[in-house]
């Protein structure tokens, strides 16, 4: 269903990054001494809070980060940061360093930095997509429309064009053109690129109007003033983030998983490269994947193990799925059925998870398949197969994410609306669930060890959790079916349930089903007191 739901992908650089939580700050605490701290502050606010201070030692590839706390000091435990001179950088919107001298780290004591930061001379070079979109005057429908730029670089290089309306429309087709896995690097045109419909170039010259007024084709300099969004604070500074480079500048890792083994392996949305991270050493090794279908866009997006520990991938405009065999190092493809059609044949999603239960698996693209891989038997999967009477029309299910349970049985989550779709593997019948948030867009998930599929609400802005084995039609009260053991698995304060769902009048009874759960994933201090007291009240399970 890659068609109806438009694939925007969050602009990956080429690094990968990994977010350690406040226990191993605390753990890191208890060594001898931080390697090197200091105070961070400026002429204007004084010590400063939530600044980002990365160091990165001479002729490493790794870049760690800390921020700064509520008195201003910044801190890299001694576990971080080994012996060597460092080169510092900070992030703090709206400012720069003004001393950007190395520091010298040793083994025997800490050393001491203060750092100085200045009011930025660009600040236009600083802000996020986020702040740029709050930034510019029109209307949310108006900006609805850069969901659609965001996925292969920053709104800041459309802030910064001069083109106007007219000029803008033949661009507009232009990016329209390009693949996913592209990006001002290195463009891939799409095999299957057509001109748009009627309909489609309306809406075109409609943004590009809009696009007009928001660039510098009428003015030397934005009008609108630049808004930025507040640093991180309290606990949101508590975070140490270590960051390694990728050895090829044009590498866009998409998905990456840990192995049993603790090693880090990655796709390329644009390369036909699998990566494996060591990252104890930092140590990075890419194996080619054979392309299967030349002058075809490059690259991969889904990456999933089987019970072997075997790598596998959704292989996009190459058309298919690629298993890589971690005992030989070689790779086994196969190709889908459309394989010769252009963008039909885009293969995103493939899940092995239980191929060691029926040697099938689940492939998701611009059409869903189970794939026999002894067979090579593909077999498409049929949304309106056994679809009950009063639940969506079939043309209206398609997934995005394909997540299979531990009977391989098929979940997908239908992106283009409210559905979380089961398929039964031995029936192949379609059952669609509707996720709590009305047209929610349920992205991907992922299935527990205990058959719970834990899903992004995208529109929702929510998490959700969908319990498979209740059984059909079973109705539950929305909260009852969140226990203490998500409490155990994901640590206090850091989950809570939101029963407001339950009580919002006027919900479709289909919503009141209860088998799905949203969970608010917002740190505790940043409710309201109202908020605290719904969450805590009759509805909210967890704090019975
Ligand atoms: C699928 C990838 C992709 C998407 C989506 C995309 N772009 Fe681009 N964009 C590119 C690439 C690649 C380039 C550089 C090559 C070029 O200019 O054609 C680029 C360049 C640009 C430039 C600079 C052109 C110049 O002459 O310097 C502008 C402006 C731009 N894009 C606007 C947009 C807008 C507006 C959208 C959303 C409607 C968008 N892009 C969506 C890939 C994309």
């Amino acid at each position: 269903m890659l068609k109806k739901a438009l694939l925007s992908i969050a602009m990956v650089t080429a690094a990968i990054t990994l977010l350690f939580a406040a226990s191993e700050v605390i753990e890191a605490a208890s060594s001898p001494a931080a390697a090197l701290t200091g105070q961070v502050s400026s002429q204007e606010e004084g010590r400063m809070e939530g600044v980002l201070v990365s160091a990165k030692r001479e002729d490493s590839t790794v870049t760690t980060t800390v921020v700064s706390d509520a008195q201003g000091r910044y801190s890299f435990p001694s576990s971080k940061l080994e012996p060597g001179r460092y080169s510092l950088r900070i992030r703090a919107v709206g400012y720069e360093l003004e001393n950007s001298q190395p520091a010298e780290v040793t083994a025997e004591k800490t050393t001491e930095l203060d750092l100085k930061l200045r009011k930025a001379q660009d600040l236009a070079a600083q802000l996020s997509n986020g702040e740029w979109l709050l930034s510019m005057p029109g209307t949310d429908e108006q900006k609805q429309g850069f969901l659609g730029c965001v996925g292969c670089h920053t709104v800041e290089r459309i802030a910064r064009s001069r083109y106007s309306a007219e000029e803008f429309v033949p661009l507009l087709k232009r990016m329209r053109n390009y693949a996913q896995g592209s990006t001002p690097l290195r463009p891939q045109v799409r095999p299957g690129a057509r001109e748009p419909s009627q309909n489609q170039l309306q809406q075109m010259t409609k943004f590009a109007q809009y696009l007009s007024t928001i660039n510098l084709s009428k003015v030397a300099k934005w009008e609108y003033p630049l808004k930025t969004l507040p640093r991180p604070k309290g606990n949101g500074t508590q975070v140490i983030i270590t960051e390694y480079d990728l050895p090829r500048p044009v590498a866009m890792p998409h998905d990456a998983a840990i192995d049993a083994g603790g090693m880090i392996w990655y796709s390329d949305f644009g390369s036909q490269y699998l990566g494996k991270l060591d990252p104890k050493t930092a140590k990075v090794e890419e194996y080619a994947v054979p392309v299967a279908k030349p002058g075809a866009p490059v690259g991969a997006l889904d990456l999933r193990f089987d019970p072997e520990g075997n790598v596998w991938l959704g292989m996009m405009y190459q058309g298919s799925i690629a298993k890589f065999d971690r005992k030989t190092e070689k790779f086994q493809t196969w190709s889908a059925p459309k394989f010769m059609e252009n963008d039909e044949a885009r293969l995103a999603m493939v899940d092995p998870a239980h191929i060691n239960l029926d040697g099938k698996v689940w492939i998701g693209g611009d059409d869903e398949f189970r794939l026999d891989v002894k067979s090579g038997e593909w077999y498409r999967i049929d949304y309106s197969r056994g679809l009950p009477k009063n639940g969506p029309p079939a043309d209206r299910l398609g997934s995005y994410g394909v997540i299979s349970d531990s009977k391989n049985n098929f979940y997908g989550t239908n992106f283009g609306g409210q559905y979380i779709i089961r398929i039964d593997a031995k029936t192949l019948n379609v059952t669609p669930f509707p996720t709590p948030t009305p047209n929610s867009a349920p992205r991907r998930g992922h299935m527990d060890p205990q058959d719970r599929l834990w899903f992004a609400e995208y529109r929702g802005n929510m998490i959700g959790m969908f319990d498979t084995k209740i059984r059909a039609h079973a109705r539950v009260g929305g909260s009852h079916r969140v226990d203490e053991s998500l409490r155990r698995d994901f640590g206090q304060g850091w989950l809570r349930l939101d029963g407001r769902h339950e009580q919002r009048p006027g919900r479709a009874p289909e919503h009141q089903d209860g088998r799905v759960h949203r969970i608010l994933t917002a740190a505790d201090d940043q409710y309201s007191p109202r908020q605290h007291r719904q969450l805590s009240g009759p509805a909210g399970a967890l704090d019975r």
